[in-house]
């Protein structure tokens, strides 16, 4: 068993391998990383012999700039760092760069940015860091509009070193509660700090625990939902495969401030590095008394369970993962009771979301007032945003709430205003409205008949057909509907194939329109659980925003040029200088070859509508159009 001043020795370990006095070279080696080709620099950075221990090398979780993967790192001993991305091109030349930069010779080609620690040697997160020189602008725009609260360590600690978190200030929150304070200060800090739950519906964490806690059933129980499954959004699996000490941390201090005994976290199985690294983490945690009996030598106790999550959608509704975890079929069931006062076999159950708990060890450090001084009124602290789309800087951000979408979306994602027609807020179920420069805040987004869900921004610009994304998203929610509730089952494949018949022109009529928003309302006022409560919210918000979309495809037409069945591709004969590259690309030999003054034309019936030939010509002579009925 471990006491605080046993934190201490692990933080003298972990300032060594963070701060070592050898140049040390981080590989960013989260999934985006990985899919970039991280595994293999490792690899061969690490197998360079004549290194030997001189260069340190090792791996760390995602700094969020997910645009630039492979990101690497470089610090050298007088605590400066250079940042070294290779926008998924890493070849030998990079590699070669990052070898040059450690033997001495820091190259400004790769070069995002040069920082350096403010008090060298000591580092507790991202904003410890001083930038002295900007390689790349868009690299420094990335981060300067945010305020990494809770991710301040991803991209930095090595996710699998115990002794890393500790140096940054891990569970030092943990060892105040547990010493300094009452379960019930926990408890009135949290709830002090009006903090959100961050995984969907912004129910105010202190008052849940507080019912929990209120329970006259001694066995009370905290899961950590971690079955993210939003398309488009990352940022529960960014933050468990970069710092899962924080969220266990986080998890642990819910546990003691309602007097549970046991914690689950319930991590979706199709994030396998985040169950590796969270598996890792609470070992580590169990081996050195941060987990098991008397924590830290406290007289409070717990023991911390991973359970994968089968992976549908709905298994992250919470009395639904609730059925889960007691062996039976994912399907919500009707509240109340609410998990907070009957959940896991009955006994009173706290569910929150990763990010929730993510935030719950910063709030004890800093305290309730520091906690509010970003945010607004009613949703104060940060939120991580992944943001994803037509920008040119995609990636996973935390900024405070109440930023706009102009300072996120223009200055983080770098993205043109002039090109951007709409967002997509909340996941496939948030809602899809007008770009604008608004708050993004619960109550802003709410007010756009959207909702904030767990943080996915999607970016569409004027080429994105929006009547097209409802009916993908529709499609994507029926598919998910347990089947529970007739509405949500056959109203959601009923809206999907009206959805359908105006993206492939068989809708004939603007009656189809009425339709679909009378049977939309009906769905979300019949459903059972928020799955079918809200899956309608695309086609609800984009019918408001952009009825004009639906009313041209009800007359066959696209007007974003992008519904296969209502769009034809054509040749400008006047302008084809008979280069041949549609000719050659076209993969249905539906672009014929013709004598006289129209050298090539496309026989309709043999396009596949592919775009190819559009992509291809060099001089601009492939038209599209979409005529509609008359
Ligand atoms: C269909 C559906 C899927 C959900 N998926 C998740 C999820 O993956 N993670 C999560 O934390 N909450 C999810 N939720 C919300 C949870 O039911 C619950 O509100 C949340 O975990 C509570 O934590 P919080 O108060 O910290 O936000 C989902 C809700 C619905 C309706
Ligand atoms: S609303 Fe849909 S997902 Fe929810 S219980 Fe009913 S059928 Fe299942
Ligand atoms: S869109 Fe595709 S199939 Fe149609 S003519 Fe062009 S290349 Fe051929
Ligand atoms: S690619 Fe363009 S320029 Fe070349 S033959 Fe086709 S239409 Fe003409």
């Amino acid at each position: 068993m471990i006491f605080p001043c046993h934190l201490q020795e692990l933080a003298e370990k972990g300032k060594k391998s963070l701060c070592p006095s050898n140049p040390k070279i981080s590989i960013g080696l989260a999934t985006c990383g990985r899919s970039s080709g991280a595994l293999d620099l490792e690899k061969k950075l690490t197998a360079r012999q004549s290194w030997k221990s001189e260069v340190l090398v090792g791996g760390v979780g995602c700094l969020g700039a997910c645009y630039a993967e492979p990101l690497v790192s470089l610090r050298t001993p007088d605590g400066r760092y250079y940042f070294y991305g290779f926008h998924g091109q890493a070849d030998s030349n990079s590699l070669w760069q990052i070898i040059r930069a450690a033997e001495g010779v820091p190259s400004t080609r790769y070069l995002l940015a040069r920082a350096r620690e403010r008090q060298p040697g000591t580092l507790q997160g991202i904003q410890d860091l001083e930038l002295e020189k900007v390689g790349d602008p868009g690299f420094a725009l990335f981060f300067k509009a945010q305020a990494r609260r809770i991710t301040g360590r991803c991209g930095l600690i090595n996710p699998e070193s115990l002794p890393e978190y500790v140096a940054t200030g891990g569970y030092s929150a943990l060892a105040r509660a547990l010493f300094q304070l009452q379960p019930e200060d926990v408890i009135a800090m949290v709830a002090a700090s009006g903090l959100r739950g961050r995984g969907g519906a912004g129910f105010l964490t202190g008052k849940k625990w507080e019912l929990a806690s209120l329970s006259p059933d001694p066995e009370r129980i905290v899961i950590a939902n971690a079955d993210e499954g939003d398309p488009g959004a990352y940022m529960d699996r960014a933050l468990l495969e970069s710092d899962p000490h924080s969220v266990l941390e986080g998890l642990i201090l819910a546990s003691y401030a309602v007097r549970a005994s046991r914690a689950y976290v319930f991590v979706r199985h199709e994030y396998p590095l985040a169950v590796q690294n969270l598996r890792r983490a609470i070992s580590a945690a169990r081996a050195v008394g941060i987990l098991g009996k008397q924590i830290l030598g406290s007289g409070f106790s717990l023991e911390v369970h991973l359970v994968e999550s089968p992976g549908a959608f709905v298994c992250g509704e919470e009395t639904s993962m609730l059925r889960v975890m007691t062996g039976k079929r994912g399907e919500p069931y009707l509240r109340p009771p609410y998990p907070s006062s009957a959940g896991l076999w009955g006994h009173p159950t706290v569910v929150n979301n990763v990010e929730t708990l993510a935030n719950i060890p910063w709030i004890i450090l800093h305290g309730p007032d520091a906690f509010r001084e970003v945010g607004t009124e009613k949703s104060p602290g940060t939120k991580i945003f992944c943001l994803a789309g037509d920008v040119k800087r995609p990636g996973f951000i935390e900024v405070p709430l109440g930023t706009s979408t102009r300072a996120v979306i223009e200055e983080i994602g770098g993205a043109a205003p002039s090109s951007i027609k709409a967002l997509q807020v909340g996941g496939p179920s948030g809602g899809i409205v007008p770009y604008s420069d608004f708050s993004l805040d619960y109550e802003s987004v709410a007010s756009l008949g959207a909702i904030m869900g767990s943080g996915g921004l999607v970016v569409l610009n004027t080429n994105r057909c929006l009547v097209d994304l409802a009916r993908h998203l529709v499609d994507f929610m029926a598919r998910e509907s347990c089947g529970k509730c007739l509405f949500c089952r056959d109203g959601l494949a009923e809206l999907e194939a009206m959805m359908t018949s105006l993206t492939n022109g068989e809708a004939r009529s603007e009656v189809v329109l009425a339709e679909l928003e009378e049977l939309s309302k009906a769905v979300a006022d019949m459903a059972l659980c928020g799955l079918g409560k809200t899956a309608v919210n695309p086609v609800l918000t984009s019918l408001k925003f952009f009825r004009e979309e639906y009313e041209a495809h009800a007359r066959g037409k696209c007007p974003a040029l992008t519904c296969r069945p209502l769009i034809n591709f054509e040749i400008i004969s006047s302008q084809c200088r008979d280069c041949r590259c549609c000719y050659l690309v076209c993969p249905t030999d539906a672009v014929k070859r013709r004598g006289g003054r129209e050298l090539y034309a496309v026989a309709q019936e043999h396009c596949i509508k592919c775009r190819a030939c559009y992509e291809t010509c060099p001089f601009g002579c492939i038209k599209i159009t979409s005529e509609g009925r008359l």
